[in-house]
């Protein structure tokens, strides 16, 4: 029989996340163990939101002719500073995507140029490369290899017709912090472009000291802001090559105040960045990061004990240091030997946890499956177990086992 204060140690923990998970419109049924892939507005920014969407309908006209540039420029200087870059430094983008393409467009990326990117990459640059007929080198390295080793596969891939190189600060598939000014460094003179589109609000980065060209990061993954809001920064000598990735009326303003009028659009996700940063600071800031990645230790041990007792002999030991780097609101525990052969049953496996109301994406990488937890304020240890369950069902119904 559970004993008393266990059983009061539990509620409590049910109680915190039911009050936490209270500040969101999300299904509170459904684990939502990948926030950060297309973030969670909580509802006091979303009603922010709907009061700049009440304001511009009340007159549209002069919102649009008068208002909505000196808000938006507001939100801009508000963003440098919570960055913590130069004023004139950094452009309002709707998101990392848009980023790139600004950036390739600024180098003159084009026929018979290379780019050098990582096998734990975003695949966007190297497809934004591609259209534009440029191509890809890939610098690859295991999930556990040295600052050295990453280093040298980035210094490896760069020839004289490299036009850039680009690294993810913390990686998608494998959720690693890599060495980036190390590789900015490394590559020099060749200019770097940082996708730091998991970065802020979870890392404390001194985005200018990084040496890098470029650097770009999304608001909306773990900044609890709403969805189309992501900043490029930019160096000083690559400014006045910056365009816009939409020319409007207003294009001739120069970078960065060049960017935040792509016409006429729906500003208010730009106008609500403000409250999405109260949210986060107000519920402790990079202390959510930090909460998560104490949390993360122990929900993937939890995960992969459960693992190996439902698949007795095919789990790797567990490494509580593993992987070194790992990511503060993110990280990767591998499944089961021979479970998952390649992405297709990655994705199997997402849609049946899926289906079960659990959100966390079971990840294919370099011949081996694992699956990648998420942290994030909502989160608490009782959901890891939960998390476990749905996993291993749903590998057993994908595997056979
Ligand atoms: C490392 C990385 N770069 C870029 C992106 C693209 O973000 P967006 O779709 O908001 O442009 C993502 C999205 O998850 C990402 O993880």
């Amino acid at each position: 029989m559970v004993s008393g204060p266990f059983v009061m140690q539990c509620s409590r923990m049910i109680r915190m996340r039911d009050d936490v998970m209270d500040m969101f419109d999300a299904d509170p049924t459904v684990l939502h163990m990948n926030s950060g892939a297309f973030g969670m507005v909580p509802r006091s920014v979303r009603e922010a939101q709907r009061r700049w969407s009440d304001r511009v309908e009340a007159n549209p006209v002069r919102f649009f002719r008068q208002e909505c540039h000196d808000e938006l420029a507001r939100v801009r200087a508000e963003v440098e500073r919570f960055l913590g870059v130069g004023d004139g430094s950094t452009a309002l983008v709707r998101n990392v995507s848009e980023g790139v393409g600004v950036i390739l467009d600024a180098i003159g990326l084009g026929e018979g140029d290379e780019v050098v990117v990582s096998d734990h990459g975003y695949p966007t640059v190297a497809t934004a490369a591609a259209v534009r007929g440029a191509h890809e080198r890939i610098a690859g390295f295991a999930i556990d290899a040295t600052d050295d080793e990453i280093v040298e596969a980035f210094r490896a891939q760069v020839t004289e017709r490299t036009k850039l190189v680009v690294i993810d600060q913390i990686t998608s598939p494998t959720a690693l912090m890599l060495p980036v000014k190390a590789v900015v460094d490394a590559v020099a003179p060749v200019p770097v472009y940082v996708d730091a589109a998991h970065a802020s609000g979870t890392l404390d980065v001194d985005v200018a000291g990084l040496g890098a060209a470029f650097w770009a990061t999304n608001l909306h993954k773990w900044c609890y802001t709403p969805r189309g809001t992501g900043a490029l920064w930019v160096a000083p000598e690559y400014r006045d090559a910056i365009r816009s990735a939409v020319t409007s009326w207003t294009s001739a303003r120069g970078f960065p105040a060049s960017h935040d009028f792509p016409g006429t659009v729906d500003f208010t996700p730009m106008l609500a960045i403000l409250d999405g940063l109260a949210f986060w600071r107000e519920h402790g800031g990079f202390e959510i990061a930090a909460r998560s990645t104490d949390l993360l230790r122990t929900g993937s041990e939890i995960v992969h004990r459960q693992l190996a007792m439902a698949f007795p002999g095919d789990m790797p030991a567990y490494d509580h240091g593993w992987p070194a780097r790992t990511a503060p609101t993110m990280r990767l525990v591998p499944l089961p030997d021979g479970l998952i052969g390649d992405a297709e049953d990655a994705a199997a496996v997402y849609r049946a946890m899926s289906d079960s109301g659990v959100e966390c994406p079971p990840v294919y990488f370099a011949g081996r499956g694992y699956i990648r937890l998420g942290g994030g304020l909502h989160v608490d240890e009782l959901d890891y177990d939960r998390c476990a369950a749905a996993l291993i069902a749903a590998l057993r119904t994908v595997s056979g086992y």
